[in-house]
């Protein structure tokens, strides 16, 4: 199996935001590769430029962009085969530490980490008007209790886009024209997601009220406390209070950003069409949704619960390697070592599960599957190690959190990561809009005589079509 690429790692200027071109490079020598009679240009780290292998007569065909090279960033760097996460040159670990969400949130958003001072203006325009806009509320409470929370999000998400039209270029043209209108997009965004995420949390829960509003206390409180009781006032109180706010501020942090996943990806791929701000993060949630991607935090609790305890483990594991289970929580497209994030909240699984009796069972369940896939040749072959996702629900479920919500906290973590990507793409002068080519399989035949209706032969019948032609 080729090694997927983690980040090429080139020169970044330090506290840059914006993107820079590839051949942009200043290189004393340019080397070139000779393709099919052509010098094609290589720049740093091995990278050859679409358009030059184009003009080679070649084109790169790469199902799910395994091995394309989308944009250019300095926000996030992973190093997939060390297994290590930086923010803008600062390691994951020493960032939960050291800093909290707002202070990885400005870092990722706006560049740097902050002074006090830097960090107390941040925080004071996150908390001004963080509530949601009317056409989500609206849009909130016509879903049934039933609905899935992060589609939830999705179309609350979508109706704020529609209803907040001087952030919507499509009623307010030169809305993102300038930094102040796209600094002032993006923190909206950032106001309102908590709100929204706390809210649909609630509704799924069949709270009778979804938008809570803050004491004024609260604005000296921190984002994950303010969180908190946005989701359940009752969180806030007793023993493990300040244990649970400090657990999910870890968490915020460890979800913040990674690169040009497949949400964030889409984000960049909607941004590029010029649709609104809160559009494009819909999109974004929409991809996380899926349970091969942060929708795998729910799907690994479900597992653990359907392993039926540890003696099941083996009979599990049996099962993935036969192809009829797969490991939720488990490999990654640029880990191919243990994902940082996935020790760091497993460091804290063990605090959060202590007293919350089955949960601690099925910590046991995961920590078996761990050490057994961890020592057989199927995943070690495949290079398959626990991801962010395999630990993250344990932490949730302690907190009285359903699995279905589980990827709200993901989304309301990314954020912040999506909002740098979204600010680094439209900062970015030489963006275009992505539309990637095909092969065509179809077929070839050209210019397919159209025979009237009453003339065609009935060919074979498609399945759904049988089926209806039975009932008939
Ligand atoms: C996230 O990209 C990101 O950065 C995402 C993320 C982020 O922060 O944004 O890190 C968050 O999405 C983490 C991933 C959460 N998803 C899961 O835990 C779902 C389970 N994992 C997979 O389905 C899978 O590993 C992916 C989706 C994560 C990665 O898929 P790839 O890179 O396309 O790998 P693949 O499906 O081609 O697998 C390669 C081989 C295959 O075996 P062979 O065909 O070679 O025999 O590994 C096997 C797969 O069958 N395999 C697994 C497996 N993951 C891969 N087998 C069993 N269980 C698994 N989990």
């Amino acid at each position: 199996m080729t090694e997927s690429p983690s980040t090429i790692l080139v020169r970044a200027q330090p506290q840059q935001r914006t993107s820079h071109r590839v051949e942009d490079e200043k290189h004393e020598k340019q080397n070139t590769v000779r393709i099919n009679g052509v010098d094609v240009p290589l720049h740093a780290a091995g990278v050859v430029r679409g358009a030059d292998l184009a003009g080679a007569g070649i084109r790169a065909y790469d199902p799910g962009y395994a091995h394309t090279l989308s944009c250019t960033s300095s926000i996030t760097a992973i190093d997939g085969a060390a297994g290590v996460l930086s923010h803008r040159g600062y390691r994951l670990e020493a960032l939960v530490a050291n800093a909290s969400y707002t202070e990885v949130a400005h870092l990722l958003v706006r560049g740097a980490l902050p002074s006090t001072l830097q960090h107390n203006a941040w925080t004071r325009a996150l908390y001004k008007k963080a509530i949601a806009p009317i056409g989500a509320r609206k849009t909130l409470r016509a879903l049934p209790r039933s609905a899935h929370p992060m589609g939830a999000l999705v179309a609350t998400l979508a109706a704020t886009g529609a209803t907040t039209d001087d952030m919507n270029p499509s009623r307010c043209r030169d809305t993102y024209n300038t930094t102040e209108g796209r600094e002032a997009a993006a923190l909206a965004v950032l106001r309102c997601v908590p709100a929204l995420a706390a809210a649909v949390m609630r509704h799924s829960r069949g709270a009778r009220t979804q938008f809570l509003r803050l004491p004024s206390s609260a604005s000296q409180w921190s984002f994950a406390r303010r969180f908190l009781y946005l989701v359940e006032p009752r969180l806030l109180s007793g023993a493990a209070a300040d244990a649970r706010v400090a657990a999910v501020d870890a968490l915020l942090m460890v979800h913040a950003d990674h690169e040009q996943n497949c949400s964030t990806a889409a984000l960049r791929h909607l941004a590029s069409s010029g649709v609104d701000v809160f559009s494009a993060m819909a999109g974004a949630t929409a991809a996380l949704y899926g349970p091969l991607h942060g929708g795998a935090s729910e799907a690994v609790v479900r597992m653990l619960r359907r392993v039926g305890g540890l003696q099941g483990v083996d009979t599990f594991l049996a099962a993935v390697k036969s192809g009829r289970e797969r490991l939720m929580g488990f490999g990654h497209r640029v880990y191919k070592n243990y994902d940082p994030r996935a020790r760091i909240i497993r460091s804290l699984v063990k605090e959060a599960v202590r007293g919350a009796e089955g949960n601690a069972e099925l910590l046991a369940v995961a920590e078996k599957i761990e050490e057994s896939a961890l020592a057989d040749e199927y995943f070690v072959k495949r290079r398959l190690f626990p991801n962010v996702d395999f630990y993250s629900g344990l932490v949730y479920l302690s907190m009285g959190f359903q699995p279905e919500s589980f990827p709200v906290m993901f989304a309301l973590g990314r954020s912040a990561g999506w909002v740098a990507h979204w600010l680094e793409f439209m900062d970015d002068p030489h963006k275009r809009i992505i539309r990637p080519h095909q092969i065509y399989v179809g077929d070839n035949m050209q210019h397919r005589q159209v025979l009237p209706l009453p003339e065609r032969p009935d060919g074979e019948l498609l399945p759904w079509m049988a089926v209806r032609r039975a009932k008939m």
